[in-house]
Parts: C-alpha cells; sequence; structure tokens
C-alpha cells in the first residue's frame, strides 16, 4: 500500500534520530513543493514531485496537501488521558483563590480523580481514553506516553495499564505506557506515607514490571508528596524491571528534582517550573530530556519553566501537554506550543522540534519517529495555512487539516476516517 501525499506549499520538519540540543533546535529542513510518498507505513521518499515521477510509479492513493504544510505528526511526551469523573469545580475554586494544593488536600485534586477511576469498570475507562485520542489524533499527535497514576492501588493501576494497552491496539495513536502509581499517596495511607511507598517498592513495582504493562516509571516528587529521598528510593531499581524513568520534577517548589532525574539517568525530568540554576547545568550536562508543559503553567496560572535559558545553557528541551484532569485538560499541542513562543519566548522552530523530534528522543524513539525522514514512520500532519508558523500564528482554533499515521489517512478534512 502506498500513499503519496501531494500538493504541499512546504514540508517542514527537523532532521537526525537522536534529539537536538542548543542552536541545533532552531534549525529546521523546509522544502518547497516537495512530496511525501509512504509505502508500508514507512517514508521512501521526500523531494521534488519531478524526481518522484522519475524514480516511483504511481501511488495507489494520493492525498492532497492543497498548499498546506506538511510536518511530522507531533510526539506528546508526557500525558495521563486515563480517568474517570471530572474537576471542572477546581477551576472556579482557583480563580477565587485557592491554590491547586490547597484544593488537593481539603479533598479535591489527584485523590478526587483516584475515587472516580477506582470506581469505574475497565470499559468505562477504555471508552473514556478512546474517545480523548480521537481528540489527540485530530490536533495532530500520532505517538503519546500514557500514565497511570489515577488507581494508587494495585487492581487499579494494572486496569489502567491494561487500558493504555488495550486503547494502542484499538486506536490509531500509538501509546507508550509508563506506570506513575507514585503519583501521590492515597488517602488510606496518609498516616503512614513510608509503608505507600515500601508497598510501591516491594510489591507494586515489581508485580507491573512483571506482567510487563509499563515501559518506564515516573513518580510525583514535590513538596507534600514524594521527597528526594523517598523519590531515589521509588526509581532507583527501575533498571531492575528494564524501565526509563520520567520524573515530575520541579514542578511547585523547587525541590532538586532535575538534579535528582540526572543523577539517576533519566529519560526525562518533566515540568521544571522552579528549575534551579544548577538543575539547569546538570541538565545541560546530560542527555535527561527536559520535558516543559507550559499549558501546565497557563492553566494554574503558575511561572513560566525557564526554556530560553535552558535553550540556551544546551539543555535537551521538549515539550507536552500534560493532559490530565487536574492541572491541563487539554489534548492539543498546537495550542501548547503556541504558549510555548509567546509566554516561553521558544522560537517556532525550536518548538517544533522540541514538540516531535526531541520528544520522541524522551521516548526512545527518535531512530523511528519524530521527524519527516526516508526510513522513518509516516506519520504527518497536513496544516490548513502554507507555512508552519501557521501552527501558533493560528492561534485558538485546530490548524490541523488531515492526519498521516503509518501511511494511512485518518484524518482528513478534520474529521476522523473510518
Ligand atoms: O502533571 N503533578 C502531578 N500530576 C499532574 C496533575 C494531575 C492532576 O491534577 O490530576 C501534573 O500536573
Ligand atoms: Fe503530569
Amino acid at each position: 500500500m502506498s500513499l503519496l501525499v501531494a500538493g504541499a506549499h512546504q514540508v517542514a520538519t527537523p532532521r537526525g534520530r537522536s534529539a537536538v540540543h542548543g542552536p541545533a533546535l532552531d534549525h529546521l529542513t523546509v522544502l518547497d513543493g516537495a512530496v511525501v510518498r509512504c509505502e508500508e507505513g514507512r517514508i521512501v521518499f521526500i523531494g521534488d514531485p519531478a524526481e518522484h515521477e522519475r524514480r516511483f510509479p504511481p501511488a495507489d492513493d494520493v492525498l492532497d496537501a492543497d498548499a498546506g504544510c506538511v510536518i511530522p505528526g507531533f510526539v506528546d511526551p508526557h500525558t495521563h488521558p486515563v480517568w474517570a469523573g471530572s474537576r471542572e469545580s477546581e477551576f472556579n475554586r482557583r480563580l477565587r483563590g485557592e491554590g491547586y494544593m490547597e484544593i488537593a488536600a481539603a479533598g479535591g485534586g489527584i485523590n478526587a480523580t483516584v475515587r472516580a477511576t477506582r470506581a469505574a469498570s475497565a470499559e468505562a475507562l477504555l471508552a473514556g481514553t478512546l474517545s480523548r485520542l480521537d481528540t489527540f489524533l485530530r490536533h495532530g499527535t500520532t505517538t503519546l506516553e500514557g500514565k497511570s497514576g489515577y488507581g494508587l492501588d494495585l487492581d487499579t493501576e494494572v486496569r489502567m495499564l491494561e487500558v493504555l494497552g488495550s486503547a494502542h491496539e484499538a486506536h490509531p495513536v500509538d501509546i507508550v505506557p509508563t506506570c506513575l502509581a507514585a503519583h501521590e499517596v492515597p488517602l488510606e495511607h496518609r498516616d503512614d506515607p513510608e509503608l505507600w511507598v515500601r508497598r510501591l517498592v516491594d510489591e507494586i513495582h515489581p508485580e507491573i514490571a512483571r506482567r510487563g504493562l509499563a515501559e518506564a516509571v515516573d513518580a510525583f516528587c514535590e513538596t507534600g508528596v514524594f521527597d528526594l529521598e523517598q523519590t531515589r528510593r521509588l526509581l532507583a531499581d527501575a533498571s531492575r524491571h528494564g524501565w526509563r524513568i520520567h520524573l515530575h520534577a520541579d514542578e511547585l517548589t523547587p525541590l532538586g528534582g532535575a538534579e535528582l532525574a540526572v543523577s539517576l539517568g533519566a529519560a526525562s525530568a518533566d515540568h521544571l517550573v522552579h528549575v534551579t540554576d544548577d538543575g539547569i547545568a546538570a541538565l545541560a550536562a546530560s542527555s535527561t530530556v527536559a520535558i516543559l508543559l507550559p499549558g501546565t503553567s497557563f492553566f494554574l496560572r503558575s511561572r513560566w519553566a525557564p526554556a530560553r535559558r535552558m535553550v540556551e545553557a544546551g539543555c535537551t528541551v521538549a515539550l507536552a501537554t500534560d493532559f490530565n484532569p487536574g492541572s491541563c485538560p487539554t489534548e492539543s499541542m498546537p495550542a501548547v506550543l503556541t504558549l510555548a513562543c509567546l509566554a516561553m519566548g521558544l522560537t517556532v522552530e525550536e518548538a517544533l522540534t522540541a514538540a516531535t523530534l526531541n520528544a520522541a528522543a524522551a521516548l526512545d524513539r527518535a531512530d523511528r519517529i519524530g521527524s519527516l525522514e526516508e526510513g522513518k514512520a509516516a506519520d504527518l500532519v497536513v496544516l490548513a495555512g502554507p507555512t508552519y508558523h501557521h501552527l501558533v500564528y493560528h492561534w485558538g482554533v485546530n490548524p490541523v487539516r488531515h492526519v498521516v499515521k503509518a501511511g494511512r489517512v485518518v484524518v482528513r478534512d478534520g474529521e476522523l476516517t473510518p
């Protein structure tokens, strides 16, 4: 099965099979009028239409880009897409002055979603997840990392990870599963959080690893959740389980999560709103990807991660939605890119690289996805506008016209194909 994406005004993409940092983040390859040929799910040619015609037979199917811009499918490397219930009432409470952690301490927050998720069947969780994946896909995301973490007991954490596995099978969006059983201290362990840490290390993580339900592990290292020493214990044996490490680090307070992530050899340190100069230096000298989540800063009306300083220091910066029901309920990577540019000062080129190639690197997939190159997966987005700037310039609406996943048209004119 072959597909030709033709009629684009331009094809814009970062290039490479590993993460880029520093000035390289700002460099896109832009090919005017290029066509993209996909065969058996991979890209086999990008370039001049006349050369394509000389070298290849007519394709089985042609997607007319209609003077739009072709970019790689987004890789969203930090999402929490499985949950039940909803928390829209917290929005107004925050507007009236309550803090995110205050609401959590008063019975809202993560533990409110835990209550609803524990009570939900696998079928209900899967239905909710699939419908959210539809929205991700319509906004151009073709691969995402999905975390558990609204179970906080073995049964529900297993159920969430199984739902991620089923959703991966059933839906065009590829899901990379992460165990985040260390998302919070569940209410039943509030009088003895240490016991919860021990249960995570001794029972829950090993059982999830034994069942092969996750590729990576994550923890919420934060004042009032897990401190540095507990987080180190939670994550230190990740490699014994064959897991990559991601870490919610320096999100609400400057705890030193970035430095800890680097010392553990983590694949990523995420959030980093309160990262210190030492944390930036540690990240810059490491291969740990700094995943920034400007949607969460926007939604919680907090500070912005110092993205500009991080790029200039040489950190490998990536972008993600943090999609979740509490601190950032949006599936839209284009919205995240607009915030990354307007509020954090990234250039459009840096933001696009961060949301594709570097995001893929955080998930250890930069050799397969994250850029448009011969040999890589045929995961691409056709924007309605003629240049990649339209991604952030035409803001507050969905700039995505068509989406191709593994060489198949999965969104056409903004609608999912059957
Ligand atoms: O990344 N920080 C912890 N986890 C999420 C929020 C989850 C929630 O509020 O439900 C985050 O912001
Ligand atoms: Fe998160």
